[in-house]
C-alpha cells in the first residue's frame, strides 16, 4: 500500500541509495540516507569534501551524472516519489516545484545570452504565452527582489559583465522566476569574498522568509548551518551520521566527525577573525 504524503513535508527521503558505474565498477555513493525537510524550513547538509553532498542534492533533483541510478529508496517532493520517474515529468517538478543553486554561479549562466533573454527564456519555458511586456515585469521584479538596486541596468548586462556576486544574484532571481517552493542551494556562496558570501546568504535567508520556502542548504561551513539553518545532517562517507536540531547538534555532538566539523569551523572563524583585524 502507498505510504500517504505528510502534508507539512517538502521533503522526505528514505532508504536512498545511489550507485555510480564507470567501466563496469559499481561505486556505492549514497549508502541509505533518510532525512525530511517540514515547509518552510532550512536544512542544513554538512560534510567533507566527498562525503556525497551534491549526489544527494542531484539524485533529489533526478540529474545524476552519467551512470548514475538510485538502486534503492524513495525520494518523496511535496509528497510525490520521483524515483523513476521521465524526463518530461521530472522537468514539471524541476522548476516550479524545486530551484537548484549550484556552486559556481558562472556555469549556471549561458555567456552569450543577456540577463533579460535568460530569464526570459525560463518563463516561457514553464508559462509559455507570457507576454513580452509581462515578461519584461517579472524579470525586474525578481532581480529586484534578489536585492539588486538597479534591475534595469544589469538585465541588459552579460554574464561577463558581473562580479561573482551579482552573478549568483542573478541565479537566484532566474531560479525564482520559476516560482519554486523548494530551493536547494549546494554551497552557494563557495568562490566568494566574505563579504559577498555574507550578503548572498543573508539574501537566501530573507527570501526562505518572504516566500516561506523550504531550503536544502548544503555546505562544509558549520557556521553557515548555526546562523541560518533550523535542522542539520551530517554526511559521512555516503552516509548520514548524525542529525537533528542545530543546537543539539552543535552543543552535544555525538559522532567523532561531528565533533572534528565542529572544530573546524572554530579554526575557520578564528582565521577570518585574525585576517579581517589585519
Ligand atoms: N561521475 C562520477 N563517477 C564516479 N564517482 C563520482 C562521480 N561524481 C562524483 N563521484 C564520487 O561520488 C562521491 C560523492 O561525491 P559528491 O560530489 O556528492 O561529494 P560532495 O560531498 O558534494 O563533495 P564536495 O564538498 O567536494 O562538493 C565522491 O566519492 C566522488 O568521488
Ligand atoms: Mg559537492
Amino acid at each position: 500500500m502507498a505510504v500517504p504524503p505528510t502534508p507539512d513535508r517538502m521533503l522526505e527521503v528514505a532508504g536512498l541509495e545511489v550507485t555510480i558505474s564507470n567501466r563496469k565498477v559499481e561505486h556505492r555513493i549514497l549508502r541509505g540516507i533518510s532525512f525530511s525537510i517540514a515547509t518552510g524550513e532550512m536544512h542544513g547538509l554538512v560534510g567533507e569534501t566527498g562525503s556525497g553532498k551534491s549526489m544527494t542534492a542531484r539524485a533529489i533533483t533526478g540529474l545524476l551524472p552519467h551512470g548514475g541510478a538510485v538502486t534503492a529508496g524513495s525520494i518523496r517532493i511535496a509528497g510525490r516519489d520521483i524515483v523513476g520517474l521521465g524526463d518530461r515529468e521530472l522537468r514539471e517538478i524541476r522548476g516550479p516545484v524545486v530551484g537548484m543553486i549550484f556552486q559556481n554561479p558562472r556555469t549556471a549562466l549561458h555567456p552569450l545570452l543577456a540577463v533579460e533573454k535568460q530569464m526570459t527564456n525560463v518563463i516561457r519555458a514553464h508559462r509559455r504565452g507570457t507576454s513580452g511586456k509581462e515578461c519584461r515585469e517579472q524579470v525586474l521584479e525578481h532581480l529586484a527582489m534578489v536585492g539588486i538596486a538597479d534591475p534595469a541596468r544589469v538585465a541588459r548586462a552579460y554574464p561577463h559583465e558581473l562580479s561573482g556576486g551579482m552573478a549568483q544574484r542573478v541565479v537566484i532571481a532566474t531560479v525564482l522566476v520559476s516560482r519554486p517552493t523548494f530551493l536547494i542551494a549546494d554551497e552557494p556562496t563557495t568562490g566568494l569574498d566574505a563579504t559577498v558570501q555574507r550578503q548572498i546568504l543573508e539574501e537566501i535567508a530573507s527570501l526562505q522568509q518572504r516566500l516561506n520556502l523550504s531550503v536544502l542548504m548544503i555546505t562544509h561551513d558549520l557556521s553557515i548551518v548555526a546562523q541560518y539553518c533550523d535542522n542539520v545532517s551530517v554526511m559521512h562517507d555516503g552516509l548520514i551520521v548524525e542529525q537533528g536540531g542545530k543546537r543539539e547538534i552543535m552543543l552535544a555532538p555525538g559522532h567523532a566527525y561531528t565533533q572534528r566539523l565542529i572544530q573546524a569551523s572554530r579554526l575557520e572563524g578564528i582565521r577570518e577573525e585574525k585576517g579581517s583585524a589585519a
